[in-house]
């Protein structure tokens, strides 16, 4: 016998952002149809965390450290231990409470446990209301490689209220909107200038820029990921600023936050080609970076090519030893080139 079968998706992912939207989501959760809710909170946002578990009735909620150092296996397999102590079962929805790391860690659980149960993410940083949560992709770091463990799984729900964003420190705040200067940079030339016009409003915080640019981000990469949504093609290209980008972040070994990374990924990226990305372009990016008031120049003791390599070489992205990235030949076009030793040495030439 041979036969083929097939499973069209029917997934509906729903993404609600905004100021004040918080009092949406027992709505919003209950026409998911799940039987009851577990929260997973970021102990940094418990207060967010604990108001949402009292307005769903949450079975329990767990507090679950963010940060990189804490998207591992062993906290996955403790979370579902805690799952299970405290009844959840294959109708119980998980809510996540936190930025990416969260999203990350608890969309990969949400997607194997019970082979998987409704997943909603609640994000509390710029990084996780512009990237992050979007796009399904979840997962854990193992054995020193980023995300190594994961799969793709749309979220039922991202709801995030941009009041949440109210605690997060400035550096972290700025830094998540280089993910929207990165896909602006690559796909869409208006939205790279409409981000210089708004640049100064958000360095200062301001409620209706801050929302337009997290409006431009789900734009973004929510057309790029209904197009390609397992990373075939096209989604490659919301990668850009990430191959130097993760290098640094591992090598800098918990000392830059990712938003940094990727921001000085970006603008090496840009350098690295140098033959196929007018100065001026890279000049353009470096300086819409630094208008949010994210630096992009990467720390000396960072600057080490060969190190560089031995990381970038080994990401995931790399396809039959090439390691491809994505970077703007003209500002919202961009073109895949690939990496090599002799382009990174270039970057920090
Ligand atoms: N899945 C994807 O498509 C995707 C895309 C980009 C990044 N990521 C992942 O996202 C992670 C980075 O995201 P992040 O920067 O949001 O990380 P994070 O979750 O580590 O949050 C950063 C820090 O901010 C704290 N925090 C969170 N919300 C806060 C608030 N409102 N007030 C005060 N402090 C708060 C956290 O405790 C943490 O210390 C990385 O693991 C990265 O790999 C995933």
């Amino acid at each position: 016998m041979d036969l083929r079968f097939s499973f069209p998706a029917t997934t509906t992912s729903r993404v609600r952002i905004g100021a004040g939207v918080e009092a949406e989501l027992p709505a919003a959760v209950r026409a998911l149809g799940a039987d009851d809710v577990v929260v997973c909170c970021d102990p940094a946002v418990a207060a967010i965390g604990n108001r949402i578990g009292a307005a769903l009735g949450a079975r329990a909620v767990l507090p679950v450290a963010g940060g990189e150092d804490h998207k591992r296996l062993d906290v996955l397999g403790r979370l579902a231990g805690e799952l299970l102590r405290c009844g959840a079962s294959r109708g119980t929805a998980l809510v996540a409470v936190g930025g990416g790391s969260i999203s990350d860690l608890v969309g990969f659980l949400a997607s194997v446990w019970m082979r998987g149960v409704p997943l909603v993410l609640c994000p509390t940083t710029t990084l996780a209301l512009c990237d992050a949560a979007l796009g399904g992709k979840n997962g854990v770091d193992h054995d020193g490689i980023k995300n190594l463990l994961g799969c793709t799984r749309q979220p039922d729900l991202v709801l995030g209220d941009t009041d949440w964003l109210e605690t997060l420190p400035d550096a972290p705040f700025r830094e998540g909107f280089v993910e929207v200067v990165k896909k602006a940079a690559v796909l869409d030339r208006a939205r790279f200038a409409e981000l210089e016009r708004l640049a100064p409003y958000l360095f200062a915080r301001r409620a209706p820029a801050v929302a337009e640019a997290i409006a431009m981000a789900v734009a973004m990469k929510m057309a790029v990921v209904l197009g390609d949504e397992r990373e075939r093609d096209r989604r490659r290209w919301l990668n850009a600023g990430h191959t130097i980008g993760h290098a640094l972040e591992s090598l800098a070994a918990g000392t830059l936050r990712h938003g940094q990374c990727v921001a000085m990924g970006l603008v090496a990226e840009c350098r690295a080609a140098a033959d196929v990305v007018p100065a001026a372009v890279t000049q353009r990016i470096a300086a819409l970076l630094q208008a949010i008031g994210v630096p992009s120049t990467v720390p000396a003791e960072l600057r080490d090519p060969t190190a560089l390599w031995a990381r970038a070489s080994k990401d995931k992205k790399v396809q039959q030893g090439r390691v491809p990235m994505v970077v703007p030949h003209a500002i919202g076009d961009g073109v895949v080139v690939e990496l090599t030793p002799e382009r990174l040495a270039r970057a920090f030439a």
